[in-house]
C-alpha cells in the first residue's frame, strides 16, 4: 500500500458477497419430508395449526404445508435473493395470505423472530439444513429459541459422506459417517432438546440420492413418541 494512500482493493474482492443461492433448487430431503408430512396431514391439518419452515429454500414443505390446511405457514430463509423467488412461489400457488414469507438467518434468530413469534411454535420443518457443520450450531439455536416447550421440528437430511484424502494411503475415501448429522444428534439433547429418529430409511424414487433421515426434535415437554414412524 502506498504511505497515506487507501488500501489497494485485494484482487478478486467484491462490494457485495455473492447471494447464496443454494437454495434456488429444490433438494431430495425436502421430497421426503414432504412424503412424510403427506402420509400423515393430520400433522399440520389440526385446528390452529401455526407452520414455520427453516431454510426454507423454494418452499416446497411450506408449501405443501398450507395446502394440506394448515392454519397458517411462515417460510423463512436467509438469502434475500431466494426470498424473492420463495415469494414468487407463494403467489403463484395463491396462498396468501395463510402463506408468507420472512427473513431468518440461523446465525441470528433474535434479529429475525419478533418476540411475539419465539418459543411458539408448535410445528416447524426444515429440509436439508444441515449440509455443513458450521450451521449445526446455530441451527440448535434457532429451534431452541423458536420452539414451543410442547413443540417439535420435523427434520429431513440427506445423509452424505465427504471424500477425504487418506494421509495413509494417499487415495481419495470416503468418511465414515455425515459429520453435520453426527454434530447435530450428538448436541441437540445437550441443548435441552428431545431427539427421535422418525426414519433412516425415507428415500427418494426419482432420484439417485443418498439415505435420507427424517428426526424430530422436540421441546422440553413434547411428546415425541406419539408421532407416526416414517
Ligand atoms: C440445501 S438448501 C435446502 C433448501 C430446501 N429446504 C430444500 O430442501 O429444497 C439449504 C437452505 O438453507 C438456507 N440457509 C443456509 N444458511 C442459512 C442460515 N444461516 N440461516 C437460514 N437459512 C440458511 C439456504 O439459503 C437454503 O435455502
Amino acid at each position: 500500500m502506498a504511505e497515506g494512500g487507501p488500501p489497494a482493493p485485494a484482487l478478486g474482492a467484491s462490494a457485495a458477497p455473492a447471494p447464496d443461492l443454494i437454495g434456488l433448487d429444490i433438494w431430495p430431503a425436502s421430497i421426503a419430508l414432504c412424503r412424510y408430512v403427506a402420509a400423515h396431514p393430520q400433522l399440520v391439518a389440526s385446528p390452529g395449526q401455526h407452520v414455520l419452515e427453516l431454510g426454507a429454500g423454494m418452499g416446497l414443505v411450506g408449501l405443501l404445508c398450507t395446502k394440506l390446511g394448515a392454519a397458517s405457514v411462515l417460510l423463512s430463509d436467509y438469502e434475500p435473493a431466494v426470498l424473492a423467488h420463495l415469494g414468487s412461489n407463494v403467489a403463484l400457488n395463491s396462498l396468501q395470505p395463510r402463506c408468507r414469507t420472512q427473513q431468518l438467518d440461523f446465525r441470528h434468530p433474535g434479529a429475525g423472530l419478533r418476540p411475539d413469534q419465539q418459543r411458539t411454535w408448535r410445528l416447524a420443518v426444515a429440509a436439508d439444513v444441515l449440509y455443513c457443520e458450521a450451521i449445526v450450531p446455530h441451527f440448535i439455536a434457532t429451534l431452541k429459541l423458536a420452539l414451543h416447550a410442547q413443540g417439535v421440528a420435523l427434520v429431513g437430511h440427506q445423509v452424505r459422506r465427504a471424500v477425504v484424502l487418506d494421509p495413509a494411503t494417499r487415495l481419495p475415501r470416503l468418511e465414515e459417517s455425515d459429520g453435520p448429522l453426527d454434530a447435530f444428534m450428538r448436541d441437540v439433547a445437550g441443548e435441552g432438546l428431545q431427539l427421535r429418529v422418525l426414519s433412516r430409511r425415507a428415500t427418494c424414487s426419482n432420484v439417485d440420492s443418498d439415505p435420507m433421515v427424517l428426526l424430530a426434535v422436540g421441546g422440553q415437554a413434547a411428546v415425541l413418541a406419539g408421532l407416526p414412524g416414517a
